[in-house]
């Protein structure tokens, strides 16, 4: 059989980079994108067994997706799976963050996803062979906090848009999974400044590696599971915000923006 290939987008760090890691040593080739060339390729320099290409794109420019599909094309490259990974946040709360930060959000985690989706995923059912994966967040399973006010819903729709495709591909061979992590050591918290904050608010044992993360959902892509949690602690939260009353949820994750000092 001929070596797969999967396109892994915001591969230049954390949870990306992880997941290019472990598709790279269960034998697939890469594309890998994000707006930083050299992370991407040092990554590839470390992956010497994969064919690895290297596409840097923006995807807050609404034009990514489709200049990313057809570069892919005219490389005659062949999309076996799509990892949406790329994502922020902005913390600073909803009415002083720049209007263009919020777009800047939907497009990169809502709309490139879906677009990106909508461009590979028809040669996917032609070829019987396929693999989306949508990383998600936690956030997505839990009420929307102050601070980061559009990042959890972002979230939400990214898990519910991954459930339908799910259940509509299913029996086509392509599979389709959103992946929910919780707190991930990464580079995530540098690039929207809570560092310190978070650090201090949450316990060690609530974070996890982006190896670990990234090979849970490598695991449910495989096993074709709609959505994948990693960790008991963040099932047991999720669980826990999905049967309380709204309002004793919304008082639960408040204290998430009051340790941030948000509110
Ligand atoms: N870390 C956590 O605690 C956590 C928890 C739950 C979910 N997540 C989700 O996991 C995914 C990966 O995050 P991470 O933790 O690995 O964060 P990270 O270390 O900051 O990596 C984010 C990646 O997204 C890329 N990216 C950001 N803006 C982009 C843009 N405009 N165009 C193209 N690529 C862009 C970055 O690359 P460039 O800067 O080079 O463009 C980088 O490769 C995100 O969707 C995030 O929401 C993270």
């Amino acid at each position: 059989m001929s070596r797969r290939t999967v396109l892994i987008t915001g591969a230049s760090a954390g949870i990306g980079a992880a997941l290019a890691r472990v598709y790279a040593a269960e034998g697939w080739d890469l594309i890998l994108t994000a707006r930083r060339q050299a992370p991407l390729q040092a990554l590839a320099a470390e992956l010497p067994g994969a064919n690895v290409t290297v596409i840097p794109e923006d995807l807050a420019d609404p034009q990514a997706p489709r200049r990313l599909f057809d570069a892919i094309a005219l490389r005659g490259l062949t999309v076996d799976g799509l990892i949406n990974n790329a994502g922020f946040s902005r913390t600073a709360g909803f009415l002083v963050t720049d209007p263009e930060q919020h777009a800047a959000m939907i497009r990169v985690m809502l709309t490139a996803p879906v677009e990106l989706a909508r461009l590979f995923a028809p040669a996917m059912v032609e070829r019987g062979y396929g693999r989306i994966l949508n990383v998600a967040s936690l956030a997505g399973r839990m009420p929307a906090t102050g601070g980061d006010t559009l990042y959890g819903p972002i979230k939400s729709f990214l898990i519910k848009a991954s459930q339908g495709l799910h259940l509509e591909l299913r029996g086509t061979g392509v599979h389709v999974t959103a992946l929910c992590p919780g707190y991930t050591l990464t580079e995530f918290h540098d690039a929207n400044g809570t560092r310190a904050e978070v650090s201090a608010a949450y316990p060690g044992w609530m974070w996890q590696t982006a190896a670990h993360v990234a090979r849970v959902g490598y695991e449910a892509s495989e096993a074709n599971r709609p959505s994948v949690t990693p960790g008991v602690m963040n099932n047991l939260l999720a669980g826990l915000a999905k049967h309380l009353p709204d309002r004793m949820a919304l008082a639960m994750v408040g204290g998430h923006a009051k340790r941030l000092k948000r509110i």
